[in-house]
């Protein structure tokens, strides 16, 4: 099960899957989309019939439930929000340590070759790419996509997910890799060679890409190996003939060609995660297309971002989450009980992580590690380390912790000079793109938790029997 129809069928097998005719691609396909990320059990969305397109659909909130992340994650797909925190303990990795068992399998077949386009021929706009936010600069195909370049020198392929705007009158696409994200590594090292850099771009599959290429998998992974890993299958992929580079096999729309230095277009703005639009239209690197491959009737896998909660927010926050605790203890820092990178900050900007301190000075590494851990470093804008009795996931917990066992003179350090985004509302124009950050401990201090004031709460054990005779006056 490594296509995306296959996925579909599953989810409306188990009921999460509703089908939305005759949308309009401009800004109501998007609307309907954010609408539905508030409710209180979003489903994925399958747009057809999309106004003025014969054919070509649409799939929005892929992962925005237990029960979907869960089915992609391989985890299971009855499980509730804790099931899925719970089943995810420990497995990024495992599933980054046993990618490299899982390499991609080539075949020469695939109902992806159902309609080969060539180059000039290439018309993006043939398919149904909603401009999603009313502020868009224009129509974005890459929101769920998943872009794959290699590294010239050591061939390392990398899968990375990057917006991308259609431009010039749909022969061309925009990718806006931010500077150190590995996609955009790989294409600088072309560019410093004097060469073009290849790219495949998959924009309709299986939502474990999305997953994958959207959240930090380890340097030198590869996203594919890492979704087989996760999958316990290997992926199959065609080659493509003109960059060499692996196409997902179970794509329902994929594109090859080439970035060059030179070949610039304008893109943005566009409602972006931290639920503010990217400030001015900017230029980027654009494709020279060389080849597009669709599937009859191909689904594009949308993910736009905006205000939380967005199409994604809860998939990154459940995988950040997972990521961070396990590089924690993957660093060998002890005592470390969770981590959770809230939704209300794109799970990035807030992230708060429970430790049960054991010496003077754990608390303050907990935090100034995670702040600049591969995996959090970018945008992190709030580090809150709390004691092992607060629930991490609770925003409310949390905010009473800093507000309690925190004194702000002597507990928040601020650090400067951080990686920040050009996305950041903070950064002022033309300013370069560094933020800063607060590491805030929030745990009780070290050197007075022999003393410091009991919480009032009942003691668990008497609450439990309590409850127990009394159970009429709770039920
Ligand atoms: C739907 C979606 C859209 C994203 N858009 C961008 C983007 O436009 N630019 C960017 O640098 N990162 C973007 N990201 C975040 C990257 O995908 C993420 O940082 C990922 O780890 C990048 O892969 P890499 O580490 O292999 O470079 C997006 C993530 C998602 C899920």
């Amino acid at each position: 099960m490594t296509d995306l129809r296959s996925w579909l069928e599953k989810v409306e097998s188990f009921g999460e899957l509703r089908h939305v005719l005759g949308a309009h691609w401009d800004t109501e396909l998007g609307a309907i989309a954010e609408l539905s990320y508030r409710t209180p059990e979003p489903k994925a969305l399958l747009f057809d019939d999309i106004d003025g397109y014969a054919t070509g659909r649409v799939l929005t909130g892929s992962t925005g439930s237990a029960r979907r992340l869960g089915l992609t994650l391989g985890l299971g797909d009855d499980l509730d929000d804790a099931a899925v925190v719970a089943a995810l303990r420990g497995k990024p990795s495992v599933w980054a340590a046993t990618a490299r068992d899982h390499p991609t399998e080539t075949v020469t077949s695939s109902p992806l070759l159902d309609n080969v386009v060539e180059g000039r021929d290439v018309d993006l706009l043939s398919l149904p790419v909603p401009r999603w936010h009313a502020e868009d600069g224009g129509r974005f195909i890459g929101t769920g996509c998943l872009v794959i370049t290699t590294d010239p020198e050591t061939k390392d392929i990398n899968g990375g997910c990057y917006r991308m705007e259609v431009v010039e009158d749909g022969r061309s696409a925009t990718i806006a890799a931010v500077p150190g994200k590995h996609g955009a590594q790989h294409v600088r090292r072309w560019f410093d060679r004097g060469e073009k850099a290849p790219v495949v771009v998959s924009f309709g599959h299986h939502p474990v890409l999305l997953v994958t290429g959207g959240t930090e998998v380890p340097t030198g992974i590869s996203e594919l190996e890492y979704a087989g890993a996760i999958l316990g299958e290997r992926l199959p992929v065609l080659i493509g003939e003109h960059t060499g580079l692996p196409i997902p096999a179970g794509s329902e729309v994929a594109i090859e060609g080439w970035l060059s230095p030179d070949h610039l277009a304008d893109e943005g703005p566009f409602g972006e995660w931290t639920g503010y639009y990217s400030g001015r239209r900017r230029p980027a690197p654009a494709l020279e297309i060389a080849r597009m491959y669709h599937r009859d009737d191909p689904v594009l896998l949308g993910a736009p971002p905006g205000k939380p909660p967005h199409d994604y927010s809860y998939m990154r926050t459940v995988m950040k989450s997972a990521m961070i605790e396990d590089a924690l203890v993957a660093a060998g820092v002890p005592g470390v009980r969770g981590a959770w990178a809230h939704e209300a900050g794109g799970g990035r900007l807030f992230i708060a992580v429970s430790v049960e301190t054991r010496y003077a000075g754990h608390s303050t590494q907990v935090g100034h590690l995670t702040a600049q851990l591969p995996a959090a470093a970018y945008m992190n804008r709030f580090v809150v380390v709390v004691d092992d009795d607060i629930d991490v996931a609770n925003l409310d917990e949390v905010v009473w912790a800093m507000s309690t066992r925190c004194d702000p003179v002597r507990d928040i350090d601020v650090v400067g000079g951080t990686w920040g985004s050009k996305l950041d509302p903070m950064l002022v124009e033309g300013a370069p793109p560094y933020n800063s950050r607060a590491v805030v401990d929030a745990t009780r201090p070290y050197d007075r938790r022999a003393t410091f004031p009991k919480v009032s709460t009942g003691d668990p054990a008497y609450l439990r029997s309590v409850m127990a005779k009394w159970a009429d006056v709770f039920s």
